[in-house]
């Protein structure tokens, strides 16, 4: 009999191709969303779909009760938990301690998406999983709350659990609204002949990997990480948003204006993965920003 899994945040960005992977490699999947930011049609053909929030402790009882392991992105985002710190809070660190009490109920195993922004500034030039942990968002520390609480269980009541921490991801499914991240926005403002705005000098970079890359790495992790472990997922080389936004003006063929902004509170100036582990663990990125950006542009054109 195939595996059943449970994905939390199913109709998300990263949370719908996480489906789709599982899928591909055979499993069953159950995508819990409560569609305040994924939407119902993001979840792929052949997963069931269960409409609720990781706040309800009754729908999480009878979800991991009749799965065998859980992917857990579900998630409030970065630009929330500065408007709101405690709604990023009670989803990202109390929603994961309620997933956690139901894993641990019925003995099921873990995948804790995590994030990098739990490391803060960059002190090494690529990021390895043991480089000093420097939330400086709520959202980070809330991040980083999930961890912790997800490696707690494994060490004191030796639920299996993996975490992995994904780089900013890019690709279809991304919010278009003003939360969305840096490539969806200067897609858009260039198709609308508006200017790209950046915020800061530009020069701060970020290590940027095709949203199917990281899907399929947190799978991998997912698969093949030791319990207890913690593994960075990401491209492995950074790209400055300069760039970015220059690869974008000449994909898409318009000679868009840009204008420079005050930097954003808490942004850090550099990103990039040490992916190494992951590496060992069977992951290769299949994917460049230049070939990443090609299929998401087609993929805006159809949607
Ligand atoms: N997007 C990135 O670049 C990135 C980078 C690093 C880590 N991550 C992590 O990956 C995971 C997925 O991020 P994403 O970018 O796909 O975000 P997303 O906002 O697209 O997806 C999160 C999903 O969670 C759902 N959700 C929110 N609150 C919920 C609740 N209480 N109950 C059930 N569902 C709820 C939302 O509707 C949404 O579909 C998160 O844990 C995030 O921290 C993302």
């Amino acid at each position: 009999m195939s595996e059943r899994i449970l994905v939390t945040g199913g109709a998300g960005f990263i949370g719908s191709f996480v489906c789709e992977e599982l899928l591909k490699t055979g499993k069953e999947v159950v995508a819990l969303d409560d569609l305040s930011v994924g939407k119902r049609e993001y979840v792929p053909k052949g997963a069931e779909f269960a409409e609720g929030s990781i706040m309800d402790k009754i729908l999480l009882d009878k979800l991991v009760s009749s799965c065998d392991k859980i992917y857990h992105l579900a998630v409030v985002a970065l630009p929330i938990s500065l408007k709101n710190p405690v709604a990023a809070h009670d989803v990202n660190a109390t929603g994961t301690v309620n997933l956690l009490e139901a894993a641990r109920k019925y003995g099921k195993g873990f995948v804790y998406v995590s994030s990098s922004e739990v490391y803060g500034n960059a002190k090494e030039e690529n990021m390895k999983e043991t480089h000093q942990l420097e939330p400086r968002t709520p959202y980070a520390a809330s991040k980083l709350a999930g961890e912790v609480y997800a490696l707690s269980y494994c060490r004191t009541f030796g639920l299996p659990v993996v975490v992995v921490r994904p780089f900013n991801s890019f690709g279809p499914h991304h919010r278009e609204d003003s939360y969305s991240c840096v490539v969806t926005r200067f897609i858009k403002n260039v198709q609308q002949n508006k200017p790209i705005v950046i915020f800061g000098d530009g020069e701060q970079s970020r290590d940027y990997t095709y949203v199917k890359d990281t899907a399929r790495g947190i799978v991998i992790c997912g698969e093949n990480a030791k319990l207890g472990d913690v593994v960075n997922i990401g491209y492995g080389k950074d790209i400055t948003i300069n760039e970015i936004a220059r690869i974008i003006k000449s994909s898409i063929g318009v000679e868009a204006k840009i204008t420079y902004a005050n930097e954003r509170p808490g942004d850090v100036r550099r990103l990039c993965a040490d992916t190494s582990k992951a590496r060992k663990l069977g992951f290769e990125p299949a994917y460049s920003f230049s070939t990443g950006l090609e299929e998401y542009l087609e993929w805006l054109k159809r949607y």
